[in-house]
């Protein structure tokens, strides 16, 4: 007898992409699948189900599509996190570390309210640099971050405890041991 697909049997994973020795795991094959694309947004929300949430924040960029489908199906207003340069109104901006370098990260300065409650959400969760400095920006418009919600949590590169240490607690369908 054939098992039902779970989420993870719809990521696909590439090696050496972008780099040599890289394992990319690869999420278009997840959203493209009408079971596996649903079964992952109604998944990611489950926590939040009559949890007070005011606003969803998405990461760009594959955190738009999930985080406007979960904004969606909550009846709640979406707000995106922008790499630098693309939001046309005042913003406030994050630089956070990147495997090589640094990225700076913005979000509108009118996105959210003062004492709102905000779930962050991306496609994947690996050092938390890119969630951290979402993180700092909803703070610093007054807001608090109740959750950060991910398909993929890498453990090895140790997000999930960065992110738990700035006491957000985070919520992550299915991980990949090792890199
Ligand atoms: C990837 C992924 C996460 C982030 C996770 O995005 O989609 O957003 O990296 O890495 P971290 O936990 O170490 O910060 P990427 O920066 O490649 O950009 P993209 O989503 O726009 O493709
Ligand atoms: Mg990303």
């Amino acid at each position: 007898m054939s098992h039902p697909k779970t989420v993870q049997d719809y990521i696909r994973t590439i090696p050496d992409f972008p780099h040599a020795g890289i394992l990319f795991r690869d999420v278009t094959t997840l959203f493209q699948d009408a079971r596996g694309f649903r079964m992952a947004v109604d998944q990611l929300l489950s926590p939040y189900v009559g949890a007070r949430i005011d606003m969803v924040a998405g990461l760009e960029a594959r955190g738009f599509i999930l985080g406007g489908a979960v904004a969606h199906q909550l009846s709640k207003g979406f707000v995106p996190i922008r790499k630098k340069g693309k939001l046309p109104a005042k913003t406030i901006e994050q630089d956070y570390a990147l495997e090589y370098g640094r990225a700076t990260v913005e979000i509108h300065d009118d996105a959210v309210e003062p004492g709102q409650k905000v779930l962050i959400v991306d496609d994947l969760l690996a050092t938390g640099g890119t969630a951290e400095a979402g993180i700092r920006l909803i703070e610093r418009l007054g807001a608090e971050v109740v959750g950060c919600a991910f398909v993929i949590d890498l453990p090895d590169l140790g997000g999930r405890a960065r992110l738990e240490a700035m006491g957000v607690p985070v919520h992550a369908i299915c991980s990949y041991e090792g890199l």
